[in-house]
């Protein structure tokens, strides 16, 4: 029975178009998603739309349609930009969903059930862009501390969260299970937000219509947040599918940005245990993608849609870029000119040229077939070594060192050509030699296609295609089908086709 992974990205809000900062998230998890199931993993793979609350209720009014109209539009968009970056996400939530309705419900009741809720008055701050609460020592010059936008003064009857009664089991579960919360500074973080003491959150509303109201008291819509954390449960299952429930929740990885850390480290397991449910093995918070060093937002019209990018780029560029060129856990600066240089470095001249290259070099000295014998000369341990570094690093959710890893044997298998000099071998009527060398190049190339399929799919089984062997990467097993000789190609027919990367001018 294959193992369950369960990867989550956030569900996006529908106020807002996709962007690269969307994109970056989504964009490390489908590779998370395509590695393991490469290891043969059961994966599910959630993203979706958040569709509720104010902000959206606003937006929608701006426009001057219904928030049903305007989430149905913006949703729509999310789901063809992944489409468009060859994001494998087995399902899409939206908050809307009659499945989300019921579960929620569900949910809200086991809550109310466990003793968690109380109606009290709520007065406070509110920054809608963050559809979150601060206290006044919280605010930078009174403005929200993420935003930078004035909060505005709340008061309503709203039932509350009892949170502060979890500030004890929280510690304990993060004493026990330190991994639970990455990388190591945003542990530190949530940590010391619960030592700091946690007070009860307001967790309803009747002052918006537009969300899921509390099974008890209808005259109330759940709290934003509340409603869409449970996204996560919904999607797999609470209380339509047991069986399907136990089997993948708690999820593996929740991968969010640093800017909701709170919500998913602090009320969200918190959430869960009042409901008996077992909080996520991990939250992941990665940093922000600055746009000329600041934070991309609507208002500062500095957001970048994926699709400029893939324009010139591809698909696989713009994927490498993200997933190679940043680091995965602090804040990136993201350049033009940086991912049009790394594309020409890693992709057209080291991944591209390499395979062009020996694919050129096999139809001239071996007749465009696989030769049977190799050398297994060096290469055999530094594919081995590629292969370790990069399950290490992925891992632990370092992507750039993963696909480094990779890249060092692109780079050995170029220094391999560069010593044995097939062409001049091969001129002194040295076949068998000319041969074996070649058959060992082929072999590395197998292996990068199958390695760095994750990232480049497309270029990938361009290259695995034209190395002749049948299927595709995705349909293979790792860790055996990375072992050098795993499969015997000795009469494969190559073909050399044109560039996978070609060169692109410098901006
Ligand atoms: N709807 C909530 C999440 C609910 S999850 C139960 C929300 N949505 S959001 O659309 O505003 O942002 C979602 C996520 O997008 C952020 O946490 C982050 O992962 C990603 N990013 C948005 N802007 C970003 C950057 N500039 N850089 C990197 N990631 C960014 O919050």
């Amino acid at each position: 029975m294959p193992r369950p992974f369960y990867v989550t990205t956030p569900i996006y809000y529908v106020n807002d178009v996709p962007h690269i900062g969307h994109a970056y998230t989504t964009v490390a998890a489908d590779v998370l998603a395509r590695w393991r199931r490469l290891h043969g993993d059961d994966v599910v793979f959630l993203t979706g739309t958040d569709e509720h609350g104010l902000k959206v209720q606003r937006a929608a009014e701006e426009r001057g349609i219904t928030p049903a109209e305007h989430a149905e539009q913006t949703s729509r968009r999310f789901r063809d930009a992944w489409a468009g970056l060859d994001i494998t996400n087995t399902d899409f939530i939206r908050t809307t969903e009659e499945r989300h309705h019921r579960a929620v419900q569900e949910f809200l009741q086991a809550v109310h059930d466990a003793g968690d809720i109380e109606l009290d008055t709520y007065e406070g701050l509110y920054c809608v862009a963050c559809e979150g609460y601060y206290t006044p020592d919280e605010l930078v010059d009174g403005n929200c501390p993420i935003h930078g936008r004035p909060v505005e003064q709340v008061v309503e009857e709203n039932y509350f969260f009892r949170l502060s009664r979890y500030e004890q089991r929280l510690l304990d579960h993060y004493e026990a299970h330190p991994e639970a919360v990455q990388p190591e500074t945003r542990r530190n973080e949530v940590l010391g937000f619960i030592k700091g003491g946690l007070k009860d959150f307001s967790m309803s509303r009747t002052s918006i219509s537009w969300g899921i109201p509390l099974p008890w008291d209808p005259s109330h819509v759940a709290y934003v947040w509340f409603d869409a954390l449970f996204n996560y449960c919904t999607a797999v299952g609470y209380g339509s599918d047991p069986v399907r429930f136990d089997r993948y929740w708690p999820a593996d990885y929740h991968l969010i940005g640093k800017d909701i850390l709170r919500f998913h480290a602090v009320y969200w397991p918190a959430m869960l245990m009042s409901a008996g449910l077992e909080p996520p093995r991990c939250v992941f918070a990665h940093g922000f993608l600055l746009v000329g060093g600041e934070k991309m937002s609507k208002t500062r019209l500095n957001q970048i849609a994926p699709a400029d990018l893939v324009e010139t780029v591809g698909v696989d560029g713009f994927r490498y870029h993200f997933m190679a060129d940043q680091r995965f856990g602090p804040d990136g600066d993201f350049s033009y000119e940086a991912m049009v240089a790394r594309y020409n470095s890693d992709l057209a001249n080291n991944f591209g040229n390499l395979a062009n290259r020996v694919l050129t070099m096999s139809a001239g000295y071996v007749g465009g077939v696989t030769p049977a014998d190799r050398a297994d000369g060096p290469l055999v341990a530094a594919a081995a070594a590629a292969y370790e570094a990069q399950a290490a690093a992925l891992d632990r959710l370092d992507f750039a060192s993963g696909f480094a890893a990779v890249w060092e044997l692109i780079r050995a298998t170029n220094a391999y050509i560069e010593d044995r000099r097939p062409w001049e071998t091969n001129k002194a009527g040295d076949t068998a030699t000319t041969a074996a060398v070649l058959g060992d190049c082929l072999e590395a190339l197998r292996i990068v296609a199958l390695l760095a399929s994750p990232v480049i799919p497309r270029a990938a089984a361009e290259l695995w295609r034209r190395l002749g062997w049948p299927g595709t990467p995705e349909e293979q097993r790792l860790p055996e089908a990375a072992g050098w000789g795993a499969v015997n190609g000795s009469g494969n027919r190559l073909e050399k086709g044109a560039p996978l990367f070609p060169r692109l001018d410098a901006p």
